[in-house]
């Protein structure tokens, strides 16, 4: 696992990136709007990072990062994603994505949709409840008293040992809520959504989060 792609180069893309360069990765990194205009991004990442095609990103990556907002999640390429690990950082804003019907009557999740439109990959729900400014700036070594945690969910086992190491290189323990229907538990508006936890709290929090009521 030496490459993550970053599908996405916003606030959370980039910090997922300038984790991952100063933690020996290489990177390749898109947005929709084209490689040209992550020139300022490539410049400050250094020579293991690469600006390429959303295409490009996803099939350069070991790993690969879906960090876009929800609405756009049918863009996201599926051939190339085919038999990988994809980390999917989104929540689900209806301001901002539209409302989807689904997840407005809570009868799935933000990441089962992503897998369900990438059959071939398996899917990693991860990143979504930690401000982006805090990625470079919470992480700790391993042991370090009260080190932050964040939630992992996902439905194959493999994917998520890959993630858990990923963050523990990261600076971060991993709090695994278990399968991709559970990731509710730490969608926005639940107590784990936000503040900086550690995993006997985080744990705590999924074990309290209550699902809004299906109307
Ligand atoms: N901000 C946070 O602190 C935070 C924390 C946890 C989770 N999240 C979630 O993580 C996701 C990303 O958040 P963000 O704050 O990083 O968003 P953002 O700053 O708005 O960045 C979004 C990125 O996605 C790219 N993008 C949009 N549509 C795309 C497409 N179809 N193909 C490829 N790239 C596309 C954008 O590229 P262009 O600029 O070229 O359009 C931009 O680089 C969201 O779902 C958000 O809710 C955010």
């Amino acid at each position: 696992m030496s490459t993550i792609g970053l599908i996405g180069a916003g606030h959370i893309g980039s910090q997922i990136a300038r984790l991952a360069v100063s933690h020996g990765y290489d990177v390749v990194v898109s947005n929709s709007r084209g490689p040209d205009t992550l020139a300022d991004l490539m410049k400050e990442l250094g020579p293991h990072a690469r600006a390429g095609t959303v295409e490009n990103a996803a099939a350069a990556g070991d790993i690969v990062v879906v960090t876009i907002p929800l609405k756009n999640y049918r863009h996201v390429p599926v051939a190339p994603l085919a038999g990988k690990v994809v980390i999917d950082t989104n929540n689900y804003y209806p301001q901002r994505d539209g409302h989807i019907a689904e997840l407005d009557n809570e009868s799935t999740t933000t990441a089962e949709l992503l897998q369900r439109h990438l059959p071939t990959s398996k899917v990693v729900k991860a990143f979504n409840h930690i401000y982006a400014a805090q990625l470079t700036t919470d992480g700790r070594p391993a042991g370090t008293p009260n080190r932050r945690a964040l939630v992992i969910a996902g439905d194959d086992a493999g994917a998520k040992s890959v993630v858990t190491r990923l963050l523990d290189e990261f600076g971060f323990d991993t709090v695994d809520a278990g399968p991709l229907k559970e990731g509710w538990r730490i969608q926005r508006d639940t107590p784990g959504y936000g503040p900086r936890r550690t995993a006997e709290e985080l744990r705590r929090d999924l074990a309290a989060a209550q699902r809004p009521a299906r109307p």
